[in-house]
């Protein structure tokens, strides 16, 4: 199972996921992190995409070999409402012609009994046509529970079945992987850290707080 979740190492993503998850990081700076988080976790999923060989005409009129990504150009990108917007503004620099869907989900938190058990209020769901050779992208910062990334999973296969499922999140739980992938086994986790629990209220511990209240205040 775990072979279908790549955790971004890279130092520098763990720089500015610290900086973050500091309580003393304000709100611009927040949304910054999470903009530049989301450019790295789309350099780590182009990292997975067939290169095909092409060549370039250089100004000294000589021929240089090169890549290209064929799939660049057959993305999807939902975001789900609101704290992935930034995140989409960073994936959206590595897949500019990506189509967009919005998923508006909220929990529901006095529906929490402890565990993974959510009710998720859908209010806008907006996803544009998916084909089989589409790679679609869920950006959703915080993986807590898994009950919001189901239901919006649950959204895209009634739509259509696209060559790839990703979530695109900053901090995941164990817990929430092992449901989402043990319902959607062909799907694939990009995240930049697997933290250890969830508190009482379903926040992940130690996480960094509540991601739409900290990027827009
Ligand atoms: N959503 C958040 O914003 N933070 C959490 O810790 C869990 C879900």
């Amino acid at each position: 199972m775990y072979e279908r979740v790549h955790v971004i190492d890279h130092p520098y993503a763990q720089m500015v996921l610290t900086k973050i998850r500091d309580k003393s990081t304000g709100q611009i700076e927040f949304r910054k992190g999470l903009v530049k988080l989301g450019r790295l976790l789309g350099f780590e999923i182009a990292r997975t995409l067939p290169v095909s060989r092409c060549y370039v005409v250089t100004p000294l009129n000589v021929e240089a070999e090169g890549v290209s990504i064929p799939d660049i150009d057959h993305v999807v990108l939902v975001t789900v409402l609101r704290a992935a917007m930034p995140l989409t503004e960073g994936l959206l620099k590595v897949f500019p012609t990506a189509r967009q869907g919005v998923v508006s989900a909220r929990r529901i938190e006095e529906t929490y009994r402890g565990g993974l058990e959510f009710d998720i209020e859908f209010t806008y769901v907006r996803i544009p046509p998916i084909n089989e050779n589409e790679i679609v992208i869920v950006a959703d910062p915080m993986l807590a529970t898994g009950s919001t990334l189901l239901r919006v999973a649950q959204e895209i296969q009634s739509i259509g079945t696209p060559k790839r499922l990703i979530f695109a999140t900053v901090i995941s739980t164990r817990q929430a992987i092992e449901r989402l992938l043990g319902k959607y086994p062909s799907a694939e986790i990009f995240t930049v850290a697997i933290d250890r629990e969830l508190d009482s209220r379903g926040y992940i511990v130690p996480g960094l707080g509540d991601a739409g209240d900290r990027a827009f205040g």
